[in-house]
C-alpha cells in the first residue's frame, strides 16, 4: 500500500546524495566519512544491542563487536594519552548527559560558555544541564567577545564556587585557557569539564590543545567534526576510578541503553585514520581556515578576531550584519551551493537567535576532499562574488567542487590497491 511513498524516500535520498555532491559544504560541525568507514554502515550490527561492557554484556551474541570495541578503547586511550575512554554515548549531547546527571544536582552552580559566546545549547537551562540544575551562569569574556577574561572569571570560580566549569564550544575559534583555570579550580574543588566536540581531531594530533594535561577533569566530545566520524559521543578522562564508575552508570543506563554497534564500527576505522592521517589533516585543516579568513578579510568582509590573527581552529566567524544577515547571507549561498550556518556572535544579545548578525564557516569537510589553500581563495572568491557583487556563482561553485570528490587522509587508495591486486592474482590463476 505505501510502495510509492518507500520510492518517494529512495528518491529524496538520491537527490541529496547528487545534490551534495555538487556542493562546497562549509557546516563548521560536520564531516565526511571514508569510502572503507562508509561501507560499514547496515552490517548485521546494525541490528543487534550489546548493553554493558565487552566480556560483561547483558546480551548474548557479542562476540565479535566486544572485540571491535575493546581495541576502540585502547587506541583512544593512546591517542588522548587517558586512562578512561567510554565511547558508549551515540552523540555530544549525550556524553555531556551522562557526565551531567552523575556530576550535577538540583541547585548546583555551573559556569559556562554563553550561547552568543559559542556555548552549546546541551551547556544551557534549555538543553541538557537544565534538566539538572537552573544556577547556570555566564564565563565573562574579554571585549573582543572570542577570549575568556581569565582574571574576571576567576573572581567568579571564588565567589559562586561552581561545581563545574563547562569549557569548549561551538563557535571555537581559539584555544581555551585550561592551565590558566587549573591551579583555582582545583583549590575551590571546582571540576573542569573541556566539551571538545568541535575540536576532537586538533586535539587528536595535539595541534589545538592537550586539556585533560592541563588540567580537565573530564572531556566529553562529539566525534564527527573535526575527528574523521561517525556520529557519535565520547568521554575521556584521567580521574580516579571511583569516579569513572558514575560516568560508567551515566553512559549506560543513565543516557544510552543501545549503543548503534554499525557506527560504532565506523568509529574503529576512522579512529585509525586519525592515528595514521591526522597530523597532516589538522595542520592543513588549520592553515586552510587561516587561508579562508585573510582571504575574505582581503575582500572586504567583517572577519571576527582579526586582531589574533581570525582563527586557530577549524572555524572562521563573520559578520554579515550588512548583507541581510546570517539568516539573508546562508540562504543566498545555499542558492549558490555554498552550505554554511547562521550563528550569533558574541556581541548580540540572545534574543537574536533566529535572525543573527554571523555566519560560521568550517572548512574541515572541503580540506577532507584534499582542498588546499588554493582553493580557499578560490571558495573566498566565490562568497566574494555571491554575497558583495549579488552574483549566481553555482557553476564556478559545482565546478570547483568536481574536482573534489574522493576523501583524503584515509585507506580508501589501499584498499583499492589491493582490490588490483587480489583481480590480478585471481586472473594469473
Ligand atoms: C560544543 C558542542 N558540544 C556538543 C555538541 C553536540 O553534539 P551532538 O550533535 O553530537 O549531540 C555540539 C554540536 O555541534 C557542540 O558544538
Amino acid at each position: 500500500m505505501y510502495e510509492k511513498e518507500v520510492s518517494e524516500i529512495e528518491r529524496q535520498l538520491q537527490k541529496q546524495n547528487r545534490w551534495r555532491e555538487k556542493c562546497i559544504n562549509l557546516i563548521a560541525s560536520e564531516n565526511v566519512l571514508s569510502r572503507r568507514a562508509r561501507s560499514l554502515a547496515g552490517s548485521d550490527f546494525a541490528h543487534r544491542y550489546a548493553e554493558g561492557h565487552p566480556g560483561k554484556r547483558y546480551y548474548r551474541g557479542t562476540t565479535y563487536i566486544d572485540k571491535i570495541e575493546n581495541q576502540l578503547k585502547i587506541n583512544l586511550k593512546i591517542l588522548f594519552q587517558c586512562d578512561h575512554a567510554e565511547v558508549r554515548p551515540i552523540s555530544g549531547t549525550n556524553a555531556n548527559e551522562a557526565v551531567f546527571s552523575r556530576f550535577v544536582s538540583p541547585g548546583d552552580v555551573v559556569m559556562v560558555n554563553s550561547t552568543p559566546t559559542g556555548g552549546h545549547i546541551s551547556h544551557h537551562k534549555e538543553g541538557s544541564l537544565g534538566k539538572f540544575t537552573r544556577n547556570i551562569i555566564d564565563i565573562p569574556v574579554t571585549k573582543d567577545g572570542y577570549h575568556m577574561d581569565v582574571e574576571k572569571t576567576i573572581y567568579l570560580i571564588e565567589k559562586a564556587k561552581p561545581k563545574i566549569i563547562v569549557l569548549g564550544k561551538s563557535l571555537f575559534l581559539f584555544p581555551e585557557p585550561v592551565a590558566e583555570l587549573s591551579e583555582v579550580c582545583q583549590a575551590n574543588h571546582v571540576r573542569i569539564l573541556y566539551d571538545a566536540a568541535h575540536v576532537l581531531g586538533l586535539i587528536a594530533v595535539k595541534q589545538f590543545q592537550r586539556p585533560l594535561k592541563e588540567g580537565a577533569f573530564l572531556m566529553t566530545a562529539s566525534t564527527h567534526k573535526t575527528f574523521f566520524g561517525s556520529q557519535r559521543g565520547l568521554i575521556l578522562s584521567n580521574m580516579e576510578e571511583k569516579y569513572w564508575r558514575k560516568i560508567d552508570r551515566g553512559a549506560f543506563p543513565g543516557s544510552s541503553s543501545n549503543h548503534h554497534l554499525d557506527t560504532l564500527t565506523q568509529m574503529a576505522v576512522c579512529t585509525y585514520e586519525m592515528m595514521e592521517f591526522g597530523d597532516q589533516y589538522a595542520e592543513d585543516t588549520i592553515k586552510n581556515a587561516q587561508a579562508l579568513a585573510s582571504e575574505l578579510d582581503r575582500h572586504g568582509f567583517d572577519v571576527q578576531a582579526k586582531e589574533f590573527g581570525f582563527t586557530q581552529s577549524h572555524q572562521v566567524a563573520l559578520n554579515v550584519k550588512e548583507f541581510r544577515g546570517g539568516e539573508g547571507v546562508s540562504r543566498t549561498l545555499e542558492l549558490n551551493d555554498i552550505i554554511v550556518n547562521m550563528n550569533m556572535l558574541p556581541h548580540e544579545p540572545l534574543g537574536n537567535h533566529d535572525h543573527p548578525e554571523g555566519i560560521r564557516i568550517g572548512v574541515q569537510e572541503m580540506t577532507r576532499f584534499g582542498m588546499r589553500e588554493d582553493e580557499m581563495f578560490r571558495i573566498a572568491e566565490l562568497i566574494k562574488e555571491c554575497i558583495i557583487d549579488k552574483k549566481v556563482v553555482k557553476e564556478g561553485v559545482n565546478r570547483l567542487r568536481s574536482e573534489y570528490q574522493t576523501v583524503r587522509y584515509s585507506y580508501d587508495s589501499i584498499e583499492k590497491k589491493i582490490e588490483t591486486d587480489s583481480i590480478k592474482k585471481t586472473e594469473k590463476n
